[in-house]
């Protein structure tokens, strides 16, 4: 599959994020390499799962050109004061100048704390990352960043899956112009649920097909991890079929 099949959505002037990408935690620089030999264009780490340099040493060896390959790192909470230093941590152990999108990866002691986010901004505006977002916050703590700042972020990554939806959630990220990325898209599904082994049998495809497309076709951002060659493959292999409206507002109704 070439990256032309994988849709993008803008979330800063200039800056595409693919809405299909690869989930690193507990995964090896092999699974990244594999995953971007695949197709994948969009990798998600975190300095939490000390896995950076072997993202880094993976990218070097796909022989990818930098800006063809979109890479997500986060701020642990634990390191909230501590912003530059962390920050400059992981571009040096995933070997990059700059990363395509910083997180915070939890508010900082459950509170959304303004000030982090505005060492963000700083952070952004000095070149280190092309664009900024938080991860875990809830629609209060994006408005008080947000409020405090004048600043939005780029990207709420939260977790999310058909049992999950929330329209609340989605409407209220979409209408602040705050993309919606989705983790642990399986983990927190049913995969045997009946409404999605229907689709499945429909399109030909499996149930986690289904879920990957579910998020693609609404434009959320789904960042599936798998450590297994067939998984990698099947996963990145969901640009073949579209869901019906029908078929979307049914997967809806599971979330809640
Ligand atoms: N911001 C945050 O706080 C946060 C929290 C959690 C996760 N994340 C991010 O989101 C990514 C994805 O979430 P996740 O890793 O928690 O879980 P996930 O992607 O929902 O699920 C991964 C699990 O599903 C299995 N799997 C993968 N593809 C499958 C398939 N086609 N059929 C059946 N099983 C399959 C994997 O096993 P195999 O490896 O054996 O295939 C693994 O056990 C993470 O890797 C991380 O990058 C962020």
């Amino acid at each position: 599959m070439s990256r032309s099949e994988n849709p993008t959505v803008t979330i800063a002037p200039g800056v595409e994020m693919p809405l299909l990408g690869f989930g690193t935690w507990m995964a090896t620089g092999e699974d990244a390499r594999r995953a971007l030999d695949t197709g994948y264009r969009h990798i998600d780490t975190a300095t939490f799962y000390r896995n950076e340099d072997q993202i880094g040493r993976a990218l070097r060896d796909s022989g990818l050109p930098r800006d063809e390959v979109f890479i997500t790192t986060k701020l642990p909470q634990g390191n909230a004061g501590r912003e530059r230093e962390t920050i400059e941590a992981s571009l040096e152990a995933l070997g990059l100048d700059r990363v395509d999108l910083w997180l915070i990866h939890w508010p900082p002691g459950g509170r959304a704390r303004p000030d982090v986010w505005q060492r963000f901004a700083e952070i952004a505006e000095a070149g280190l990352t092309r664009a900024i977002g938080v991860s875990n916050y809830d629609l209060a703590q994006v408005d008080e960043i947000t409020e405090a700042t004048g600043v939005a972020p780029a990207v709420d990554q939260i977790p999310w899956s058909p049992s999950l939806f929330d329209a609340e959630v989605a409407d209220g990220l979409r209408t602040r112009g705050v993309t919606l990325e989705g983790y642990s898209p399986f983990k927190t599904a049913n995969a045997n649920d009946p409404v999605l082994t229907e689709i499945a049998r429909r399109h030909g495809v499996t149930t986690h097909q289904v879920i990957l497309r579910w998020h693609i076709d609404h434009g959320f951002v789904v960042i599936p991890k798998s450590s297994n060659r067939e998984r990698i493959v099947s996963n990145f292999d969901v640009f073949g079929f579209e869901l019906t409206a029908d078929e979307l507002a049914r997967i809806d109704a599971l979330g809640g």
